[in-house]
């Protein structure tokens, strides 16, 4: 007897991204992304704003991810959503929208916490023959929100791809800012546009990262801290401000060349080096070989080459995901979906969303 379809569909809307997904048998269908420019000109997520645009969103969202999977909502096995951490106002958006529909239609709820999420973004089945980490491997969570080392284990034997929800422990994380809060503040104080992230990035490209020596926390264990930093990078231009006897960074800028380059360059060598260092750490301390990176923070070009040399130089198999998966998309929360859902894990219609929690 032919056994039916697995069809999840899900919904992400835990900060500024609406999106939707559709994964069948395992098999990615369609991944929409409405993407909210409205903050921009604040300088950061406007949390009103965003569930506003969420709500106008969502609905021709959903419908694209379902039309570009080429199934109807009848056909549908369950709805999975992002039930948090993140913006209570954006989350009851997406939670709302997807328990609405389920009721409606008769299937199961899946919550997904959107931090296993980005972890899982590297088992998409999207077609393109992504490489899949073998078990237990460690992963680099790093995003605007949070920063930590994860230990990612399952039950199945090393190299087998889980057919169940796997087990995350945090060995590690932030003690105070998140790495993406770093890159984005620091680029606020330089006047560059929100997220500042990818344009630090990309100036970083131009500049010399031993220019600016920034200070490195000291933290036992594989907890991270990025204030210090914060407040270093900050110190380097008002000690620059008072010597040239300027008041704003443009006009440093206009004195000091290449200013906003080394400073890029600087601030992104020392959150690599510190990324990778505790990870480093964590990889030798619990012999593990097998090292992935997730989050929007992944995107950055100096931490994918730095794990492409860690790999190299310390024999790690390393896992990159691509770009359409760095950042906040529904095809992560719907590959959690469809593990929870072989798991026949699901949740009650009345779970509310969570704002804060670890993994
Ligand atoms: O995972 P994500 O989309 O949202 C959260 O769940 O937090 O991560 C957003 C963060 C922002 O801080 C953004 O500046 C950062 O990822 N980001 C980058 C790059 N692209 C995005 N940071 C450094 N370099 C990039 N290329």
């Amino acid at each position: 007897m032919k056994e039916e379809k697995v069809v999840i569909l899900a919904i992400e809307s835990s900060c500024d991204d609406t999106s939707s997904a559709v994964i069948v048998d395992g098999i990615l269908r369609s991944n929409v992304i409405a993407s909210q420019k409205v903050h921009e000109e604040y300088g950061g997520v406007v949390p009103e704003l965003a569930s506003r645009a969420h709500q106008l969103n969502i609905l021709p969202v959903v419908d694209t991810a379902l039309k570009r999977a080429g199934v109807t909502k009848d056909e549908l096995s369950a709805i999975a959503f992002t039930r948090g951490p993140g913006l209570l106002g954006s989350l009851l958006v997406g939670t709302s929208f997807a328990k609405g529909l389920a009721l409606a239609l008769g299937v199961p709820i899946i919550d997904v916490n959107h931090l296993q999420g980005h972890v899982l973004a590297h088992f998409v089945e999207d077609g393109t023959g992504l490489k899949h980490p073998g078990f237990p491997f460690l992963c680099l969570l790093v995003s605007g929100g949070n920063s930590q080392i994860i230990v990612v284990k399952s039950q199945k034997s090393k190299d087998e791809r889980p057919i169940h929800m796997p087990h995350f422990e945090i060995i590690g994380q932030t003690i105070d800012d998140a790495a993406g809060e770093a890159f984005d503040k620091c680029a606020k104080v330089l006047g560059l546009p929100y997220p500042g992230g990818p344009h630090i990035d990309r100036l970083a490209k131009l500049g010399d990262a031993s220019k600016y020596p920034l200070a490195k926390p000291n933290l036992p264990g594989y907890d991270y801290s990025f204030s210090g930093l914060k407040t270093s990078f900050l110190y380097t231009l008002r000690d620059m401000l008072k010597a040239h006897q300027v008041e704003t960074i443009d006009e440093l800028a206009e004195r000091v060349p290449n200013l906003r380059e080394d400073m890029c360059a600087s601030l992104q060598a020392t959150i690599i080096d510190i990324l990778m260092n505790k990870l480093k750490k964590a990889a030798k301390d619990l012999n593990i070989r097998q090292v992935a990176v997730a989050g929007g923070v992944s995107a950055n070009s100096g931490l994918r080459q730095a794990f492409i040399d860690y790999g190299k130089r310390y024999h790690w198999d390393v896992f990159i995901p691509p770009f359409s998966f760095t950042t906040d998309n529904a095809a992560m929360v719907c590959q959690a979906g469809y593990f929870k859902y072989l798991d026949n894990d699901f949740c009650a219609i009345d779970e509310p969303p969570f704002a804060k929690t670890t993994i």
